[in-house]
């Protein structure tokens, strides 16, 4: 077993509304023992962590603290919030040169530092920066996680657990897949309830295919609704992250949705993308495919194809 067993240490790179959100729901839910925070703004880093301590006085107790890259070193998992968020108007993809070059300022020092845990990527557009991450890092790719499609996938759960009446959003057995983003899909077809095929249960329940494709499609542009009415989104994807490193830390080998790198998955090659796999403390131990019907195929080759070509045009 990995060093996490008694040692769970987390750096955060990217104290802003998402990394604080994280850090809030690292520390209310218990999650590892030790958090340090790194930012430009180092004053906000100390700010942030004397002010989360106090919450943990309701709960566990556990170090947190302004942290520097050589806090690296030994750390388990470090987490990249740092970057430029969406505006109203823009897509995360639009977000990919200014991210770029800051996501390049960070992984050099953390890797000098000396760092072998993993990384969980979650900057947008985060299948490119989570790709980047990787090949700046020069680490092997099981090491390297996106957050991808794992807030995506609780939109959709939660918004098909309110459609059936079935409340608990934990029963609804369905992913988005693909880039987080635009071009990514439900993959209604492989979802089930309880064991029994979805779109059967769906069928004798009176669902519509207009309504699920009503789902999809708000699900696809939750984020943007969010933007234009608070200028940006941080509780989802914090509640997000905070389960992906509790699956590390814990060494949980539990399926999550994520951004994940392909080697003829769906198809697809040499590009992260969504899709569920086996989160552990080593990071992505195996990629669940899932499989898809000959539509949603499709829509995984154009949602690939879109990232490739922002990785032709931008890193390669
Ligand atoms: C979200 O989906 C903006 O990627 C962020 O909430």
């Amino acid at each position: 077993m990995s060093k996490t067993q008694n040692h769970q240490k987390v750096i955060l790179v990217g104290d802003g509304a998402v990394g604080s959100s994280y850090a809030y729901a690292m520390a209310l839910q218990g999650i590892g023992e030790s958090f340090g925070i790194v930012d430009v703004v180092k004053e906000r880093t100390e700010g942030d962590a004397l002010d989360l301590i106090d919450a943990t006085g309701f709960n566990q107790p556990k170090n947190i603290y302004a942290a520097d890259y050589s806090d690296c070193a030994d750390a388990d998992l470090v987490v990249i919030t740092a970057g430029a968020p969406q505006k109203p108007g823009e897509t995360r993809l639009d977000l990919v040169n200014k991210n770029l070059r800051i996501l390049s300022t960070i992984v050099k020092p953390v890797v000098d530092s000396g760092f072998d845990g993993i990384f969980l990527v979650a900057a947008n557009p985060v299948d490119i920066l989570t790709y980047a991450t990787w090949k700046f890092s020069g680490f092997p790719k099981h090491k390297v996680i996106g957050s991808g499609p794992s807030l995506d996938t609780a939109r959709l759960r939660v918004a098909l657990a309110d459609l059936t009446g079935i409340k608990d959003p934990k029963s609804m057995h369905a992913y988005i897949l693909g880039e987080h983003g635009d071009s990514e899909f439900a993959a209604y077809s492989a979802a089930t309830i309880g064991g029994r095929p979805f779109l059967a249960w769906a069928e004798e329940h009176g669902v519509t295919k207009e309504q699920l494709d009503k789902i999809e499609d708000d699900v696809r542009h939750k984020a943007y609704e969010i933007i234009n009415r608070k200028g940006a989104t941080f509780y989802g994807v914090a509640a997000a992250l905070a389960r992906i490193s509790k699956a590390i830390l814990r060494d949980e080998n539990t399926v999550l949705p994520v951004s994940a790198y392909m080697e003829g998955q769906y198809g697809l090659n040499d590009i992260y993308i969504g899709t569920p796999g086996v989160v552990n403390g080593e990071g992505l131990k195996e990629i669940i495919e899932v499989p898809l019907n000959e539509e949603e195929q499709a829509k995984m080759t154009k949602s690939g194809e879109t990232l490739k070509k922002v990785l032709n045009d931008g890193l390669k």
